[in-house]
């Protein structure tokens, strides 16, 4: 019996933890395509978008801490997004890009 609840709370909790990252996911897609701004520079197929000011994700595929990095900081001619984004967006999009761009 004890053991039936342990594995349920696993499923439980392997299920919720699932659907949280996919909720970040989708969160950081969002940003990408609007308040971030990015695929108006940026080609990234998940994103559908084809923009060339900036270097191809697909290519380049970045970590999350090297998408997070330049939108914090800016790189370039790409502006810093600090004041723009909040923390946990900019951590969305920076999930979003690396994962996306690794399929
Ligand atoms: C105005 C155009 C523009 C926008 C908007 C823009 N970028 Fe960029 N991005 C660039 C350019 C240009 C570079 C290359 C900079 C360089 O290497 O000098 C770049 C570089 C990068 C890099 C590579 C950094 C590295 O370490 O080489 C990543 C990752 C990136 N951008 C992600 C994003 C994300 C995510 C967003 C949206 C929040 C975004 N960019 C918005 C133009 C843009």
């Amino acid at each position: 019996m004890k053991l039936r609840l342990i594995f349920f709370m696993l499923l439980v909790f392997s299920f919720t933890s699932h659907l949280k990252s996919d909720e970040i996911f989708l969160k950081g897609k969002e940003i990408f395509l609007n308040a971030g701004n990015c695929a108006s520079c940026h080609t990234l197929k998940d994103a559908g978008s084809v923009a060339n000011i900036g270097p191809n994700l697909n290519e380049i595929k970045p970590a999350a801490g090297r998408v997070k990095n330049s939108v914090i900081n800016g790189i370039g001619v790409m502006p810093s997004a600090l004041g723009i984004l909040t923390d946990e967006e900019i951590d969305a999009v920076s999930h979003y890009v690396s994962v996306s761009s690794n399929y």
